[in-house]
């Protein structure tokens, strides 16, 4: 998988002087299906989340509240990503290895996903992961 297929995504913004509103709408806002929605908070300073890929999984990443760092691998070069707006989120596609890092306090990570929680589809082995990646390379 390329980095080049990472993209930020502008969600569309309802401004209202209520308030306003964003939405997300499965393979329209986003390219894929939501099978799974979770959520990351209360974050102590300094700590490090991630740190594997998926082999199937595809995630959409959104600062809710705060702000954090995606840091996203492809095996061969790395890309950091600061997050801190509810109105657009990181299409991260499967096989990219990422790290999240550098949460303010109070940050809240929502993460939709593709698939159900399956550990099998985790890599946690960073060699392992550049030897998929490269092989899934030579056959693009
Ligand atoms: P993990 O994916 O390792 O978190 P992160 O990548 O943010 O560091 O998940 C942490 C724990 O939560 C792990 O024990 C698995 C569990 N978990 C679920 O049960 N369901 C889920 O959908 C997710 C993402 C994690």
């Amino acid at each position: 998988m390329k980095l080049k297929d990472v993209k930020i995504i502008d969600l569309p913004k309802n401004l209202d002087r209520r308030g306003n509103l964003s939405v997300i709408e499965e393979l329209k806002n986003i390219p894929f299906k939501i099978k799974r929605a979770y959520w990351i908070y209360d974050v102590p300073g300094g700590e490090v989340r991630g740190g594997h890929a998926y082999k199937r999984n595809q995630e959409f990443i959104v600062a809710l509240s705060g702000s954090f760092d995606v840091i996203l691998d492809n095996g061969k070069e790395q890309q950091t990503f600061s997050l801190n707006r509810s109105y657009y989120g990181l299409y991260v596609p499967e096989g990219i290895w990422r790290q999240m890092q550098n949460f303010s306090t109070n940050s809240l990570a929502l993460i939709l996903a593709s698939i159900r929680f399956d550990v099998a589809d985790y890599v946690y082995d960073y060699e392992l992961f550049k030897q998929m990646a490269n092989e899934k390379n030579e056959h693009l």
